[in-house]
């Protein structure tokens, strides 16, 4: 357990999966103020009853908004400043799969990808950075994948978990003496609704070749998001975190 009382988050995708995990864990661990940035309202709405289940004194604030629309992730972000007076940990989660065989992929394809995995972390980014460099304080966690190392049929999601890493470990070193750290984790064969786009088959194929003959779950991934946003890690940025169970990168 970590302590984030007096510490106000932002996680974005956080309706469900890997998101919702990270902000539960923020919750439980009573963070002062939880934002929750998603697309998708009928997932925010069934998140928030989730978390206000929990007994806990964290506010929490859901903002339904595409990260990829810089004007209203502006207003957004905002609205989530006013109500908490700054953000320290931001999460950059939301992320989207639009698989295709290189040779076969559309333009929408592409740009959809680009849009809310890259270019959605640098409008969340840089709304809140110069926030986080006035307070001499901030914890980013950009989650890419081990797809960044190449993965058949994602060649649009590869080229944004890949670019993550570098964009990472350049905030790091913009950002280090701001007191500001910046990670990535790199997550594989997660068990959330983002894998309901992969055929059962070989879903099933994967697991018997995983080294855990398992998929790993969100908390998983938030346990080490955790350390990352906590002060456990003050010394610790720019590095690049696999959390995929021995999966070969
Ligand atoms: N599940 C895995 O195995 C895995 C592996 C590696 C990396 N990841 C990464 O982890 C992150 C979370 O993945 P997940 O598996 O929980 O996915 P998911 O599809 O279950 O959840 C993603 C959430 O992000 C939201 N979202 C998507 N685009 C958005 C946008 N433009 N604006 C606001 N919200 C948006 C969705 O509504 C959804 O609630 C993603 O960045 C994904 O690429 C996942």
């Amino acid at each position: 357990m970590y302590d984030f009382s007096n510490k106000f988050v932002l996680v974005t995708g956080a309706a469900q999966g890997i998101g919702l995990a990270i902000a539960r864990r923020f919750v439980t661990e009573h963070a002062s103020g939880v934002a929750l940035i998603d697309y998708n309202q009928d997932s925010l709405n069934n998140a928030l009853a989730e978390l206000e289940s929990i007994n806990t004194d964290s506010v929490i604030l859901p903002v339904s908004c595409d990260v990829s629309n810089y004007e209203n992730l502006s207003l957004a972000i905002n609205q989530i400043i006013d109500r908490f007076g700054r953000i320290d940990i931001l999460i950059n989660n939301a992320g989207i799969t639009r698989d295709a065989i290189f040779h076969k992929m559309s333009l929408d394809q592409w740009n959809d990808v680009i849009n809310i995995n890259l270019n959605g972390v640098f409008n969340c980014t840089r709304l809140v950075i110069n926030g986080m460099r006035e307070n001499n304080y901030g914890k980013i966690v950009n989650m890419s994948s081990k797809s960044a190392y190449g993965e058949v049929g994602q060649a649009n999601y590869a080229a944004t978990k890949a670019a993550l890493v570098g964009f990472t470990k350049t905030l790091a070193k913009e950002g280090a003496r701001k007191n500001i750290t910046v990670n990535a984790v790199l997550p594989d064969f997660i068990d959330t609704p983002m894998m309901n786009a992969i055929p059962q088959e070989n879903l099933q194929r994967r697991i018997e070749d995983a080294p855990m003959k398992r998929m790993g779950k969100p908390e998983e991934v938030a346990a080490l998001v955790a350390f990352l946003s906590s002060d456990e890690s003050s010394y610790v940025t720019g590095e690049t975190i696999n959390c995929n169970g021995g999966t070969r990168t």
